[in-house]
């Protein structure tokens, strides 16, 4: 370069991105993400810089669209709001390259499924969807649009399970016997901020599922049953199909041959003056140790008159997603909630823009391969919640105490009934 000639610029990119669902999980993560990635564009080596825009919104009734329009003023550029009906499918006719979907866990599918065939790239909330049919679906029409199609689990970027996975995988920790999991959430989300669709529903789909992946990611192994019980009579009536809290028990096996049971209790009616907004504990038992992680215990205690433990939590996880001012002035929130959608909007750039377009099958295939959030990964998990929302609808319907064994003689996910003759092929197809 002579002292003449200008300085190289880097490439700049644009990604379009569209939001189908705005409750709790936007306001906590996808907020916050698209308000920072608006002040700070990303940048990726070969890739340049890519600036990242919300630009369109999909809901029931837009109020909460509304309303975060006005609080957020400039925080945020001009998006186009749609309601239903049919609100994904205006959004996916306005121009956008990626959609996140985060509607209630039973209707992800139809939002994703739009999404991937109208050629968009796919984030979708956990648990992805609640049955394999699904899952395969979906998996199969990413390849067909050639977009990727992935998942948002956000505790496996939480550093202390990142830690533990590191053990494992350097061998440190040696093949995991058994272990326990918890994640109880307050009364309030069961009893205001889901009342809409609360009806019929379980907090282990809800929230176990993040434990199903850590346990299925970091351990690896082949899932051979599911058994799940749970309690009713505070959300819904006793002999209701909701659910308070559940309490799963997962069986793996592994290369040789040894099993590991894991049981995960959840629970959506703790009460609201808990001292932590969620409660979050896990146990694991290795043939040479012992991992004990308590998500709310890291180390704060806070107390403020009148304010703790309601509308201040006294031990507050600021790993997950904390409001700080910096020490360099600026206000920001961050977090391992927020991290996970930056990376995934990486990972599209780099799809898109990491090179010359003939090579970007290559550069899919490469993203597809990253297990811990593509859908194609998430085999075990969506059968242990369609195995566990079985059980637990058949409790319902009077029979409690089933079983689902994964890939026996009969079928890939099978249920026996105590007492019944013949079990229930629900997925015939291996998982
Ligand atoms: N990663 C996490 O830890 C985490 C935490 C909370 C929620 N979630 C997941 O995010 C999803 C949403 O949860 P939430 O807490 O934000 O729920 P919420 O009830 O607060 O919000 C749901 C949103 O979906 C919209 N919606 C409902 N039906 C729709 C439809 N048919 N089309 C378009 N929009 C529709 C509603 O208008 C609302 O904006 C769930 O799958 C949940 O499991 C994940």
């Amino acid at each position: 370069m002579n002292s003449t000639s200008p300085p190289p610029l880097a490439s700049l990119h644009k990604l379009r991105a569209g939001m189908v669902g705005m409750g709790m999980i936007f306001d906590e993560t996808y907020r916050p993400f698209f308000e920072t990635v608006r002040r700070q564009p990303l940048y990726e080596p070969g890739v340049g810089v890519c600036e990242v825009e919300l630009a369109a919104v999909a809901s029931r009734t837009g109020q909460r669209a509304e309303a975060y329009r006005k609080s957020a003023g400039d925080r945020i550029g001009a998006f186009k709001s749609f309601v239903e009906p049919n609100c994904t499918e205006q959004l996916l006719a306005s121009d956008v390259d990626c959609v996140c979907v985060a509607t209630p866990d039973d209707r992800h599918f139809s939002a994703a499924s739009a999404a991937i065939k109208a050629g968009k790239h796919v984030l979708i909330e956990k648990p992805s969807v609640l049955t394999l049919r699904e899952l395969d679906e979906l998996v199969a029409l990413a390849k067909q649009h050639n977009v990727l199609a992935k998942v948002v689990y956000h505790k496996l970027l939480d550093p202390d399970h990142k830690k533990l996975r590191t053990l494992v995988a350097d061998g440190v920790l040696k093949h995991v016997n058994n272990g326990y999991c918890t994640l109880l959430e307050p009364k309030s989300i069961s009893g205001s901020q889901f009342a809409e669709w609360i009806t019929g529903r379980n907090p282990g789909t809800y929230v176990a599922v993040h434990y199903i992946k850590l346990i299925d990611f970091t351990f690896g192994g082949r899932l051979k049953c599911v058994q799940c019980t749970g309690q009713r009579g505070l959300v819904g009536p006793a002999d209701g199909p909701t659910w308070d809290s559940t309490q799963l028990r997962m069986i793996y096996e592994y290369d040789d041959g040894r099993e590991a049971a894991f049981d995960i209790h959840t629970s959506w009616v703790t009460p609201d003056n808990f001292p932590g907004y969620v409660e979050q504990e896990v146990q694991f038992r290795f043939d040479n140790g012992v991992w004990n992680g308590h998500s709310r215990k890291r180390g704060i205690e806070l107390t403020v008159e009148g304010r703790t433990p309601t509308e201040l939590k006294t031990t507050i996880n600021t790993h997950y997603n904390g409001t700080f001012l910096e020490p360099w002035g600026a206000r920001a929130q961050r977090g391992y909630g927020i991290e996970v959608l930056e990376r995934f909007v990486r990972e599209v750039a780099q799809v898109e823009f990491g090179g010359p377009p003939s090579e970007r099958n290559q550069r899919l295939a490469a993203a597809r391969t990253l297990a811990y959030n593509d859908l194609s990964a998430d085999r075990q998990t969506v059968a242990a919640v369609e195995a566990m929302e079985a059980i637990l609808t058949a409790n319902v319907a009077g029979t409690p105490n089933c079983v689902v064994n994964v890939n026996d003689q009969r079928g890939g996910l099978v249920l026996y009934k105590p007492g019944a003759a013949e079990p229930e092929v629900l997925h015939a197809g291996k998982v």
